[in-house]
C-alpha cells in the first residue's frame, strides 16, 4: 500500500497512528508489541510525536519491546548511533521500562555485535525466526534499506537473522537485520521523504527488478506488502511516470506495489 502525503510531518503522524494501532492489536492479542525502529534521520519527527499527545497516552509502554533493524557500530553516545536518536527523542520521554530496550552493542566489532544481537533475539523470541509486529524502515538514495546496501554479501544471507556490515570509507561498520527476518514481520512500514529519494523509490516500486542494485526490492513481507508512507517530493518520479492515482493518493491499485511492467507506461 502506498500513501502519498504532503510532507514529513504528515508521514510522521500517519506512522505514529500505525505504531499505536499495531501496538494495541498486539496487546489485545495478549503479547507485548515487538517493534524494530529504523535508523537515519527520517524517524526523528515520528519519535517526537510518539512522545507527545495524543500518541503518548495511546501506548501501553510497559508492553512494548524495542529493537533496531540496524545500527552503526559506534558508542550509543555517538550522534551517528540510531539508538542515540531514539533514546533522546522517545525512549527517555515515555514510561518504557529500560529492560524493554534491546540495543545493539555498538561498542563491539561488527561481527561480535551481530552474533550478540542475534543471541538477544533468540533469548526473546526463541529459536524460530522472529515475527516482529512492526518493522520501521527508511530508504537510502541508493535504494538501500536498513543496512542492506547494493551488491553487498548481506543480500544473500538467508540463514542468519542479523549480519555484520563492514566499514566503508568514512562509514562505520554496522549490524543489520537480514531479508528473511524483515520479511517475516507482521507489518513493515517504510517512511520516505524528500526529492533525493524519488529516483530510488521509482526503481524500487516500478522499475526493472534488480535486487542487488535496488536492495529494498527484496522487502516482500510474507504477511502482506509493505506500507509505504511517501511525501509528494519523493513521489515525484512515480507521478511523472503516470503511476499514481489522479488524486495522488497512492498507486493505481492500492494494496500492491507497482509492478515493473508499469515502468514508464
Ligand atoms: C541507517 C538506516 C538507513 C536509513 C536510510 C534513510 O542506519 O542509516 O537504517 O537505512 O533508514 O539511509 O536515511 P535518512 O532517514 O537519514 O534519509
Amino acid at each position: 500500500m502506498i500513501k502519498i502525503l504532503k510532507d514529513l510531518e504528515a508521514i510522521s503522524s500517519e506512522a505514529a497512528d500505525i505504531f499505536c494501532d499495531t501496538a494495541a492489536e498486539a496487546n489485545a492479542e495478549g503479547r507485548d508489541f515487538r517493534v524494530a525502529l529504523s535508523g537515519g534521520s527520517t524517524p526523528r519527527r515520528l519519535y517526537e510525536q510518539l512522545a507527545s499527545p495524543p500518541w503518548r497516552e495511546q501506548v501501553q509502554w510497559n508492553r512494548v519491546q524495542v529493537f533496531w533493524g540496524d545500527e552503526r557500530c559506534v558508542p550509543v553516545t555517538d550522534s551517528r548511533s540510531n539508538a542515540n536518536l531514539a533514546e533522546q527523542l522517545l525512549l527517555r520521554q515515555v514510561p518504557l521500562p529500560r529492560e524493554n530496550i534491546h540495543r545493539v552493542c555498538g561498542d563491539l566489532p561488527a561481527e561480535q555485535a551481530a552474533l550478540k544481537y542475534e543471541a538477544r533475539l533468540r533469548e526473546h523470541f526463541g529459536e524460530r525466526l522472529p515475527i516482529f509486529d512492526l518493522i520501521l524502515l527508511g530508504l537510502g538514495s541508493d535504494a538501500h534499506t536498513a543496512s542492506l546496501f547494493p551488491y553487498s554479501t548481506t543480500l544473500g544471507e538467508m540463514e542468519r537473522w542479523v549480519a555484520a556490515v563492514p566499514a566503508a570509507g568514512a562509514e562505520p561498520a554496522r549490524v543489520t537485520f537480514t531479508i528473511p527476518l524483515i520479511n517475516h514481520a507482521r507489518r513493515v512500514l517504510f517512511m520516505v521523504h524528500g526529492a533525493e529519494k524519488a529516483e530510488a523509490l521509482w526503481h524500487v516500486l516500478a522499475g526493472e527488478t534488480d535486487v542487488q542494485k535496488y536492495p529494498a526490492q527484496s522487502i516482500r513481507p510474507v504477511q502482506g506488502a509493505p506500507i509505504w508512507l511517501v511525501d509528494q517530493a519523493a513521489a515525484s518520479r512515480l507521478r511523472q511516470a503516470g503511476l499514481l492515482a489522479p488524486d495522488g493518493a497512492g498507486s493505481r491499485r492500492p494494496g500492491d506495489q507497482l509492478s515493473s511492467d508499469r515502468s514508464g507506461k
